[in-house]
């Protein structure tokens, strides 16, 4: 099956999930449009992630995707906060800012309690990026009939994805905006352009790759396909769309 008929789609673009400058209305107007308008939740809590849901179905009947992170959660280290703090007082001084009490914005993993609150509208498609949930949540996914995604920026985490239940894996190459899905490695010299990392996923992997970083034009796009992409996600140049909130 193609990239198009495995995501009900009718033209092969995902719209990158953009944590923090986009909502339902940017996925919206892109499903409406024919490509995969996604949702970023990864900044989100469960009635945000809910809200946003009920109001893309309110505004299009079209297929959507819901974008989460599943990176494991830093021990929170007190000592280090307070040195933050302590460093960062002048400055709140002199643009009277009152410092933070508590840790706020946090980027929250998947979870149990979020597959809870999103499973009665049995999303069609999620995707993840830093890797993906836990196997038991990957099969409790899969139980909706729900299209599963996740990044990948070496040849080691694409052949991890696919071996662990990504249906679609994404080739995040090194030109690619916004933090990096990595999660396998930390070393930054792994990473390739994109077009390298296309070919090279394409060759490891039965699954469909998707090529995503410095895609722009229709020619980019071709260039990708040409080069054995099924499809591709753009993100940055969605970033002025009217309909963005950057
Ligand atoms: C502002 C910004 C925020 C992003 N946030 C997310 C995110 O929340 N989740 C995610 O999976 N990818 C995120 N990405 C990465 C995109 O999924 C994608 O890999 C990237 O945008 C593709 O490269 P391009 O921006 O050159 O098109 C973000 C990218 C940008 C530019």
């Amino acid at each position: 099956m193609n990239l198009c008929s495995i995501l009900g789609i009718e033209k092969p673009i995902i719209q990158a999930p953009m944590a923090g400058v986009q909502n339902w209305e940017l996925a919206a107007a892109v499903s409406n449009s024919g490509g995969l308008g996604s949702i970023p939740c990864g900044m989100l809590t469960k009635d945000q992630v809910l809200f946003e849901i009920i109001n893309f179905r309110k505004h299009s009947n079209k297929t959507y995707n819901l974008n989460f992170f599943c990176h494991k959660m830093p021990e929170i280290n007190h000592q280090t906060l307070e040195a933050w703090e302590e460093q960062l007082l002048p400055y709140y001084e002199s643009f009277s800012i009152k410092p933070l009490n508590e840790i706020s914005g946090l980027r929250v993993p998947f979870d149990a309690n979020l597959a809870d609150a999103i499973e009665p509208h049995k999303p069609p498609i999620l995707s993840f990026h830093f890797g993906l949930p836990s196997a038991e949540l990957v099969t409790r996914i899969k139980s909706w009939g729900t299209v599963i995604i996740s990044s990948a920026t070496t040849k080691e985490e694409g052949v991890w994805l696919e071996e662990n239940g990504a249906d679609i894996v994404i080739a995040q190459g090194y030109e690619a905006g916004g933090h990096r899905g990595m999660f396998m490695t930390s070393d930054a010299s792994t990473q390739l352009p994109t077009l390298e990392l296309v070919a090279c996923l394409k060759h490891e992997l039965s699954v469909p790759v998707v090529a995503a970083g410095g895609i722009a034009t229709s020619t980019d796009i071709k260039e990708m396909i040409r080069l054995g992409a099924s499809g591709v996600q753009v993100g940055t140049s969605y970033l002025l769309c009217d309909e963005a909130k950057t």
